[in-house]
């Protein structure tokens, strides 16, 4: 059974004046899965996000969104998705509840107190609903961020760097986040540079460097790229760590015979 895929980018090109940052990116992400993008910094993750949204034009290739095309059909595009940026996005001056208010009058739900309500449970924001956002931990404005892009439902979310920044008890608790979304049927396209975090969370994994995807698999699949050691007493199997530097380093390799 073929299923269309809920995100599709086919040749993604881009260059910033003389800086060619995609090169011809492809990948295919299933509905309700989560597909990690995993790149060192200034490897062209945001810039492929902020394509996929629709909010830069690619200069070459195609992108769309719930077989909406985002150069084409930008506006129902935006009407399947929500975006979580890199940096926070949060009124400080607002309380929680007031944030997550807001953005439910804009997109006119229906019974807005009521999913207001249920998003700070969900993301256990209820005791802090009442105070300015200035007085949240990071962790706290990265899930009250996340929370309020979920706000109407979108069948498809960005979110780019989720867990930068936070704790490792913060980043559970937003991988956790993360989990119960796509269990829900929602399909989720993350960046991080955290190898961790694609190992924890995603059902497949791209690595993108020097402008394309130099892999794409499952776990599984990319530990199969790479054998584990011989003569071993106890069985070790690559971290993901492990298999995104060889990969990375053969590429580096690759380019420079050429
Ligand atoms: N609007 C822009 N104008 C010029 N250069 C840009 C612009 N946006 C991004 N770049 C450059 O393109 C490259 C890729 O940037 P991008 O933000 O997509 O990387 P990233 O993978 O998200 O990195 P990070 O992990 O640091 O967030 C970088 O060299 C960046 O400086
Ligand atoms: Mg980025």
């Amino acid at each position: 059974m073929t299923t269309q895929p809920a995100i599709e980018i086919a040749g993604l090109e881009k260059s910033f004046g003389e800086l060619t940052v995609l090169r011809g990116v492809d990948l295919a992400v299933a509905p309700g899965s989560i597909y990690a993008l995993l790149g060192s910094n200034g490897a062209g993750k945001t810039t492929t996000i902020t394509i996929v949204s629709t909010l830069l034009a690619a200069d070459a290739g195609t992108a769309t969104v719930c077989g909406f095309d985002v150069a084409t059909q930008p506006a129902r595009v935006r009407e399947s998705i929500s975006l979580t940026g890199q940096f926070a996005a949060v009124d400080e001056i607002l309380t929680g509840r007031e944030n997550l208010a807001l953005v439910a009058r804009l997109r006119r739900v229906p019974q807005p107190r009521a999913v207001v309500a249920e998003l700070l449970v969900r993301f256990s924001l209820t005791d802090a609903a009442d105070r300015r956002v200035g007085t949240y931990s990071g962790g706290m404005r990265r899930r009250l961020d996340i929370a309020m892009s979920l706000i109407g439902d979108p069948p498809v979310v960005f979110l780019d760097e989720p867990t930068t920044g936070l704790d490792p008890q913060a980043r559970i608790e937003v991988w956790q986040a993360v989990k119960e979304l796509a269990a829900n049927g929602t399909t989720v396209l993350l960046t991080t540079q955290y190898l961790e975090e694609a190992e924890q969370l995603a059902d497949r994994i791209a690595i993108l460097h020097e402008g394309r995807i130099i892999a794409d698999g499952t776990l599984a699949e990319l530990k199969q790229l790479f054998p584990p050691a011989e003569v071993t007493y106890v069985e070790k199997q690559p971290s993901l760590e492990e298999i995104f530097l060889a990969i990375t380093s053969t590429s580096d390799n690759s380019q420079e015979s050429r």
